[in-house]
């Protein structure tokens, strides 16, 4: 008898191929193309990321499982299906969503994240948390992209599998995604197994922001170094490279992406007004506590004269000024 894992990505894998037939090939299909067409996905990036459909059924997945002599109590465990509360018969958990496979490193199909066609509730759809799919564990892509991280040395980390697709359209095919913002040790370890160079390329809006912060700390903790890619207030990945296309995408963003001490830069200044005493003292401090955090005296000295000339400050203050940061943390 084959083992429930077997199954597991066997089941994955029918439901993968199904799904994309019925996207690329079917009637049913039809709103589904056109909505990935609006967004710029190419016939190429469906293919390479087996992007596929789920029809608007309860039973579709379910009945093309069950022909197949897939277990249905195993197709349960492992998300693909859900069941009914009062006779726990199964049914399609993923209704009228465009299906996005994910894999684990070795490349096997572990879940699904299933995006609305229009707008409703939840966008996305991810499969359960099961013994294949922890969600806090999983890199999105880096099956993949792994090699191509070895080969330029640095990764790119996106929010999200869109960004990682519509970016690999424009030829960035090093980058991977949380499923959201949230990094955690292991996903660490993944990357820092492949690089030691991480450009970080969240969404612009505060949610994106303030985790572009948080994981870069992460992230050189553990001995990686980052760089963070800048987008208009707004936007992320996807639409900047809808709007502006894939060689801008590459050559300002990615190619133009801040060192991480010109991303706390312009962290700081988000939402503050410096015309305001105040708020410039504010700002002013938070920058010289970051400086001084950091290893090498001609790299402190380097950002307090950017930060001097930003205000006309004098460099002496400013060192003063450090100084007293330096005392109250000892
Ligand atoms: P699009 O409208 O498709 O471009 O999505 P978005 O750019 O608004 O996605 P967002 O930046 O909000 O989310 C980035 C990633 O977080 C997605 O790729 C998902 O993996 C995850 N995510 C977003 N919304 C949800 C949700 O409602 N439920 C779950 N489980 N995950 C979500
Ligand atoms: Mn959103
Ligand atoms: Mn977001
Ligand atoms: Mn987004
Ligand atoms: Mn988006």
């Amino acid at each position: 008898e084959k083992s429930a894992l077997t199954h597991w990505y066997k089941g994955h894998l029918l439901a993968a191929k199904l799904f994309h037939h019925v996207l690329i090939s079917t009637d049913e299909g039809k709103d589904a193309r056109e909505y990935l067409r609006q967004r710029g996905f190419t016939k190429e990036a469906i293919d390479h990321f087996q992007i596929g459909y789920a029809p608007n059924s309860w039973d579709f997945l379910t009945n093309f499982l069950n022909k197949r002599e897939l277990p249905m109590s195993e197709m349960v465990e492992c998300g693909l299906l859900a069941v009914r509360e009062f006779d726990k018969k199964p049914f399609d958990r993923f209704r009228d969503r465009i299906m996005f496979p994910i894999w684990n490193k070795q490349g096997e199909i572990i879940a699904f994240g299933g995006r609305i066609l229009k707008d409703g509730n939840p966008k996305y759809l991810n499969s359960p948390e099961s013994d294949v799919f922890n969600k806090s564990q999983i890199l999105y892509y880096i099956h993949e992209a792994r090699k191509v991280i070895r080969k330029k040395s640095e990764a790119v980390l996106f929010e999200g599998y869109v960004d990682v697709i519509a970016a690999w359209r424009a030829g960035i095919d090093n980058g991977v995604a949380t499923l959201g913002t949230a990094l955690t040790e292991g996903q660490v370890k993944l990357l820092h197994r492949n690089t030691d160079k991480v450009i970080l390329c969240y969404d612009s809006d505060n949610a994106g922001q303030n985790a572009t912060f948080k994981n870069a700390k992460i992230l050189e903790q553990s001995g990686i170094s980052v760089r963070v890619a800048r987008l208009p207030d707004g936007m992320d990945p996807d639409d900047y490279i809808q709007k502006f296309g894939g060689e801008r995408f590459s050559q300002d963003v990615i190619g133009q992406s801040l060192t991480l001490m010109g991303f706390k830069f312009q962290f700081f200044r988000r939402g503050k007004n410096l015309q305001d005493e105040g708020q410039r003292l504010e700002y002013i401090q938070s920058i010289l506590h970051e400086i001084s955090k950091l290893k090498h005296a001609v790299e402190r000295d380097h950002y307090l004269r950017q930060l001097a000339d930003e205000f006309s400050i004098s460099l002496e203050a400013l060192k003063q000024e450090q100084f007293q940061i330096y005392k109250s943390q000892s």
